[in-house]
């Protein structure tokens, strides 16, 4: 994971390296999340007799938020092949940083799943908030974050208005500039993963 998130850091890495280390990356940080997903268990045959077994026993709805969190669905779906997949549009305004949303498409009945936000940078909050606030609306209950490079900033924020939201991040940065980038960070995600730098 380490090693992956040093090659995201690092400015010289191109979209094309970016793009397929950000989907390990992604896988990574899913497998934690898996950890603390409920199971059924039961048994299955293999050719050789019963064996314990054990599976996911909750559907799973993947909430990428436009743009950057589309560069995790690819590793998430990799370990999770058969979760749905909504999308929330959020931009943040390059001047005050506040985040507006431009589209949202979500799968129905999200009552019981367990919704996994996927949002790579966590810098003032400002977007996973709204992206929660847009998924409780529609009925969502077991929210969890998930994200690349957190500003402690970020974390207060969804804490302070979500409590029972849990946050999944390999790490946590110093601060946020005062163009409320993430230092050191990585840049801006969603202008690495498509080149638009
Ligand atoms: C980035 C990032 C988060 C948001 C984090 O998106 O992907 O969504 O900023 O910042 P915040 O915690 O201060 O809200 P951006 O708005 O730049 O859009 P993009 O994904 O389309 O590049
Ligand atoms: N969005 C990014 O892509 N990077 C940051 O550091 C902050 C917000």
């Amino acid at each position: 994971m380490h090693d992956a998130l040093a090659t995201l850091r690092d400015a010289s890495t191109p979209p094309d390296i970016f793009r397929r280390v950000a989907r390990r990356m992604s896988l990574l940080i899913a497998a934690e999340v898996l950890k603390e997903v409920p199971t059924i268990e039961g048994t299955v045959q293999t050719p050789l007799g019963a064996a314990f077994a054990r599976r996911v026993g909750a559907r799973v709805t993947l909430v990428p938020v436009l743009r950057a969190g589309l560069g995790m669905i690819d590793g998430v779906l990799d370990l999770l092949p058969t979760a749905r997949v909504g999308h929330i549009g959020l931009q943040r305004d390059e001047t005050t940083a506040l985040a507006s949303r431009y589209y949202v498409k979500l799968p129905p009945d999200l009552e019981d799943d367990v919704v996994l936000v996927t949002d790579p940078m966590l810098a003032t909050g400002g977007s996973a908030v709204a992206a929660i606030d847009l998924l409780r609306a529609a009925g969502a209950r077991d929210i969890r974050f998930v994200c690349v490079v957190a500003a402690p900033e970020g974390i207060a924020a969804i804490e302070r208005r979500y409590p029972d939201v849990p946050i999944y991040t390999p790490v946590v940065d110093r601060e946020l500039n005062a163009h409320k980038f993430i230092v050191p960070g990585l840049g801006d995600f969603g202008d690495r993963l498509f080149g638009t730098v």
